[in-house]
């Protein structure tokens, strides 16, 4: 019997390493451990023995049972490990795989725009939406550019017939303003404005913002300041700012505003064409005439005003080549921002 048994345990001892899986391992389980499997068998040949052996052979039987136990419980873990491990590899899903699904944002020049009128805002100016189909007054009249003035060619207008044209600049909103309000104030205007202009700085729409401040005593220094801030908080700390005598019939006097370039502080690259300074705004002391045909007594208050292009400070801000990139929704382009 003792070889009996110890045979049982070889073959079981084989099968066992043999299993290729829980069901097959189960299976030899129930083969020689089960209730009438192999050692139950054994041990009911125990009563043919004589009195004096059953007890060692009770514990060969027990021992090799515990042996089996072992090696079935060993076996188990092992085939249940590569089972689950199969089962995971089979059923892994790779979220990163697919189409990329594309997140929404704003576009560069909203993102600009919204940031330019945060800045104001926190200064304490009052923001101003102004029609886009303008009338002639608001656009030129009352600007003081009269209908034969020659300073309407440096804006390609469209008329729209009778009175009406697309705005060709944000500077409407100022006298529409006035009108409203009484000094003192401080506003700006963004939106759209249209030209008949088309090249690789000009898009036959942009998008410009108008400021206006009026009060007692507001001087070219109040101007200074506050496009001084501005330049330092979106160009950088070490900015500077620079006045260059211009013309614009509705500021006297009038000024172009250049701002020292911030990628090459001054020494002169590509985007500064090699000066050192790039040209961002037009401004000045806003002109008596506009003042007074706004109900404004110049005698008694003052302001200055400036305009600037929307897309050409988000252009600076990006480094953006082509004004016309902002406008053609290619999203390999937008989604750089
Ligand atoms: N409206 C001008 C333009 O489109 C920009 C401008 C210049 C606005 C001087 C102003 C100003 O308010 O004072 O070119």
């Amino acid at each position: 019997m003792e070889e009996k048994i110890g045979q049982l345990t070889r073959d079981c001892g084989e099968e066992i390493a043999a299993a290729g899986s829980e069901n097959a391992l189960y299976a030899v389980r129930v083969k020689y451990l089960g209730k009438s499997g192999l050692i139950s068998d054994l041990m009911k040949g125990m009563k043919d023995l004589a009195p004096e052996q059953r007890p060692v052979m009770g514990k060969l039987v027990n021992d090799a049972r515990g042996t089996l136990e072992a090696l079935f419980a060993a076996k188990g873990k092992e085939l249940h490990d590569a089972e689950l491990a199969a089962r995971l590899a089979a059923e892994k899903i790779d979220i990163t795989a697919g189409e990329d699904k594309l997140t929404g944002k704003l576009h560069p020049l909203n993102a600009v725009r919204r940031r330019l009128v945060d800045f104001f805002v926190s200064m304490g100016f009052d923001v101003m939406d102004g029609p886009e189909v303008e009338t002639d007054y608001y656009n030129f009249e009352a600007l003081n550019v009269p209908k034969d003035h020659p300073a309407r060619d440096m804006q390609d207008t469209f008329f729209l017939g009778g009175n009406l044209l697309l705005r060709s600049q944000t500077s409407a909103s100022q006298v529409r303003y006035m009108e409203d309000h009484k000094p003192p104030l401080k506003m700006i205007s963004p939106g759209r404005v249209f030209r008949n202009d088309d090249d690789a700085t000009h898009s036959p729409v942009f998008h410009q913002l108008e400021g206006l401040v009026v009060d007692k005593g507001i001087t070219m220094c109040d101007l200074k300041g506050i496009l001084d801030s501005f330049a330092k908080h979106f160009f950088g700390k070490d900015t500077k700012v620079r006045f260059r005598p211009s013309y614009f019939p509705f500021t006297e006097p009038s000024v172009e505003v250049d701002v020292s370039c911030s990628m090459c502080h001054g020494k002169g690259c590509k985007i500064c064409k090699g000066t050192g300074w790039i040209e961002i705004l037009g401004a000045g002391i806003v002109n008596r005439k506009v003042l007074r045909i706004c109900g404004i007594d110049p005698d008694e208050y003052t302001g200055f005003a400036f305009g600037f292009g929307i897309d050409r400070i988000a252009n600076i801000i990006h480094s953006i080549p082509h004004i016309k990139l902002l406008y053609e929704n290619d999203i390999r382009f937008l989604e750089q921002f």
